[in-house]
């Protein structure tokens, strides 16, 4: 089956094509648009998805070396996610499967986001314990089977990659902010600056992450007061490690307390290499995979691939069905 991907959830216009699980193409256009205001502004994110919806779908196709004649369903991105956004990718996907007549699926964006480990790993056997880090969630999901999620936990407030985007806004970086702090972080030192670690009692799989930006505001507000000079990177190193320790640490709780033996890191926050390391090394000798880093952050190709999976059982969204922006994911 080949099929479709579109995803317009946020600033990343993405599309792609999968075929019987391979992806053949995949574009991302990156809404540089809103750097200039430190976050995503929606009004000009649904004009830009408008803008480039139908190049990117074209440029999807060629890549692919198919034409539009050969899809046989499209998959498009319901929720969660910022309402007007949706709408465009949602309509421009109703409008192309009318004209074919081919079937259209919505798809749930964060479940895209953790079936992206399939694509680096088409081995992955059910059951695994995911860990989802994005800019929107922070979760850890037991994932029984194709639909069979059970919650372990959440973030109780800011996500991880929020406290990351707000974090570097302090600090004076650009947006998205977990990228930055990341590459500021490479000239620093972890341990120079002990931030704090939240609900770190053994056995709660919660998080909670806005107290460790406000320890950031005023450990910056006091250096500049008293003029002191600790170094960015050093105070960039030290807020992702408190940040990423937290997350590898509770993943490792999951794995015990599910007794399950297969974890994967998913979304935009999974492309973080020290994050990577502190689970390959809190986790092993059990496996802990990754998707590779484009399909970490907002794409089409998870998209293709999740619905294209939906597609093939016989799984279909009727003409009039509408975006969620406040999806959730089908629990057990
Ligand atoms: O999955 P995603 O692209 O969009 C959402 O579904 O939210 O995730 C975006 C988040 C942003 O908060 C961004 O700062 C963070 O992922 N992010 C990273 C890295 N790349 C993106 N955080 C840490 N390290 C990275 N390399
Ligand atoms: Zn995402």
């Amino acid at each position: 089956m080949i099929v479709l991907g579109i995803e317009s959830s946020c600033d990343e216009t993405g599309t792609a094509v999968c075929e019987n699980g391979i992806i053949r193409s995949s574009i991302i256009n990156s809404q540089i648009v809103h750097r200039q205001y430190g976050g995503v502004v929606p009004e000009i994110a649904s004009r830009e998805h408008e803008r480039h919806l139908n190049r990117l779908v074209e440029e999807a196709l060629s890549a692919a070396m198919l034409s539009v004649k050969d899809l046989d369903g499209i998959a498009v991105t319901r929720g969660p996610g910022l309402a007007g956004t949706l709408l465009t990718g949602v309509c421009f996907a109703k409008g192309l499967a009318l004209g074919l007549d081919i079937p259209v699926v919505g798809v749930n964006h964060v479940e895209a986001h953790m079936f992206a480990n399939f694509l680096a790993d088409p081995s992955l056997e059910f059951p695994f314990v995911c860990l989802l880090v994005s800019g929107g969630h922070t979760q850890l999901w037991l994932v029984n089977g194709l639909g069979a999620y059970s919650l372990l936990g959440e973030s109780l407030d800011d996500a991880a990659g929020e406290a990351l985007d707000k974090g570097a806004r302090i600090l004076g970086l650009g947006y998205p902010g977990g990228p930055e702090i990341e590459e500021m972080a490479i000239s620093g030192s972890s341990n120079k600056i002990k931030f704090p670690r939240a609900l770190l009692k053994s056995g709660n799989l919660d998080f909670s992450f806005s107290g460790l930006k406000t320890s950031l505001l005023y450990f910056m507000d006091r250096e500049k007061s008293q003029q002191s000079l600790t170094k960015k990177p050093d105070v960039a190193a030290s807020y992702q490690q408190a940040v990423m320790d937290v997350l590898a640490t509770k993943l490792q709780w999951a794995a015990d307390k599910t007794g399950v033996n297969t974890c994967v890191v998913a979304g935009g926050v999974a492309a973080n290499k020290t994050l990577r390391s502190l689970c390959v090394d809190a986790l092993t000798p059990r496996r802990v995979l990754f998707p590779d880093i484009k399909y970490c952050t907002d794409n089409g190709a998870m998209i293709a691939y999740l619905g294209e999976i939906y597609l093939s059982s016989g799984k279909r969204s009727a003409m009039d069905f509408t975006v969620d922006p406040n999806l959730r994911m089908p629990t057990e």
